[in-house]
């Protein structure tokens, strides 16, 4: 069984890791996506309600799956099962810093074999940063996130503004 791991923050989910996810989930027997908690950054959505949105947006994808962890991904690598390790590549920049977290979860530990999947270029700009940006802002992010999850968002960037 060849089992993938999916890190990140997702704070949103976005349209580009959407499509990283849909693109593994054909490639491998079972992709978990695996969800940081980051207890010294606060997020715009809290772990649990993080989990939920993603499970809603990757419904109808049966060998996808969602949990969150803590601490070194490897060790939640190593509880799952999963030896190859599935980060997304959108320029230069995002290079530079998972060419870096690739050799070291490599020295943590030899088994991990990590793939880079170059972002498609109609997603490449996008970010959950930026997203969360635009909201803030009133801006417009159809198409940024999946539609599922836009109402959650704007009334979650709502309740933030009080
Ligand atoms: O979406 P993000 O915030 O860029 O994802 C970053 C993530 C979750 C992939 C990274 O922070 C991570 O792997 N954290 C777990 C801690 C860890 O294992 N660190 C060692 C590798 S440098």
């Amino acid at each position: 069984m060849k089992i993938a791991i999916y890190p990140g923050s997702f704070d949103p989910i976005t349209n580009g890791h959407l499509d990283i996810i849909r693109r593994s989930s054909k490639l491998f027997d079972k992709v978990i996506i695996g969800v940081l908690i980051n207890v010294d950054k606060k997020g715009l959505f809290n772990i649990e309600e993080r989990v939920e949105l993603i499970e809603r947006v990757v419904s109808d994808l049966p060998n996808v799956y969602v949990k969150s962890f803590q601490g070194l991904l490897i060790d939640f690598m190593r509880a799952e099962e999963a030896n190859i390790l599935i980060k997304g590549l959108r320029n230069v920049t995002d290079f530079d810093y998972e060419y870096q977290m690739a050799l070291m979860n490599k020295k943590l530990d030899n088994e991990v074999e990590t793939l880079f999947m170059m972002a498609d270029s109609e997603y490449s700009y996008i970010s959950s940063s930026s997203v969360k940006q635009v909201g803030k802002f009133n801006g417009n992010v159809e198409g940024l996130i999946p539609k599922c999850i836009i109402e959650d968002f704007q009334r979650k960037i709502k309740e933030l503004r009080g």
